[in-house]
């Protein structure tokens, strides 16, 4: 639902949460959340859109594969990118989802569209943040820079996009080991296996049956339990 003051809210009234997806590549967390739906580990669930930035995704064919409703925009069609953003913009409220999924999207969200789906816009980072995020913080470079450091230990962490970059409240995280001849691609590989295709699933399910409140700034449990 359109709320006044231009933010939407979650109006479904027991009907299934509508999810929007917005992927850059090859769109194995958007794989897991189609089999999360499929095999019931996500609940009262459905996609209702793929969005795209990049015409070659392979995303794009899985969506296709699952007959999902996908389309690219992509900021290389438009004259700046102010256009680019009210049409980006455009797409997702002509789609009307009740959560839109940043499933490894390299593109910057429209500062309106973070102001319009306050806590209604999650996003999947491969460390365990606040290390390892931020500006310049995307893909490989993570997990370089995690080996680089010599961690332990890294991850993943899902959270709600706000203004900053990484820096919205945190929904869940999982740890992952690193292991000895580890290379970016190796490590990435495994964060991916054990921690990104495990929680986001799951913090799509917690927020499909209402388990998840934000107060000042951070996730907190319902009475239905959550983030922990
Ligand atoms: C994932 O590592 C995600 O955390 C990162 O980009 C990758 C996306 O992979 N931001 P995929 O497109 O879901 O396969």
């Amino acid at each position: 639902m359109l709320k006044e003051d231009g933010t939407v809210t979650d109006s479904r009234e027991g009907g299934r949460l509508r999810l929007l997806v917005c992927v850059s590549g090859g769109g194995t967390n958007l794989q897991a959340i189609i089999d999360g739906i499929k095999n019931k580990t996500i609940t009262n669930t459905e996609i209702i859109s793929v969005v795209s930035n990049n015409r070659k995704a392979y995303a794009l064919v899985r969506a296709a594969e699952e007959g999902i409703p996908a389309l690219c925009i992509s900021p290389k069609d438009y004259e700046d990118r102010e256009a680019f953003n009210r049409a980006f913009l455009e797409a997702v409220q002509q789609a009307g989802p009740d959560l839109i999924v940043l499933a490894g999207f390299l593109v910057v969200l429209p500062e309106e569209m973070i102001a319009g789906y306050r806590n209604r816009i999650i996003n999947i980072h491969p460390s365990l943040i606040p290390s390892f995020c931020g500006k310049g913080y995307y893909g490989l470079k993570v997990h370089e820079k995690a080996l680089e450091r010599g961690v332990k230990v890294t991850g993943a962490t899902v959270h709600f996009v706000d203004e900053g970059t990484d820096t919205g409240p945190i929904i869940l995280q999982k740890a992952v080991s690193v292991e000895k001849g580890d290379t970016p691609e190796i490590l990435q590989k495994r964060v991916m296996e054990q921690a990104e295709w495990v929680i986001l699933p799951k913090a799509i399910d917690m927020i499909a049956n209402g388990k998840i409140a934000v107060e000042d700034g951070r996730c907190i449990e319902t009475d239905k339990g959550g983030c922990s």
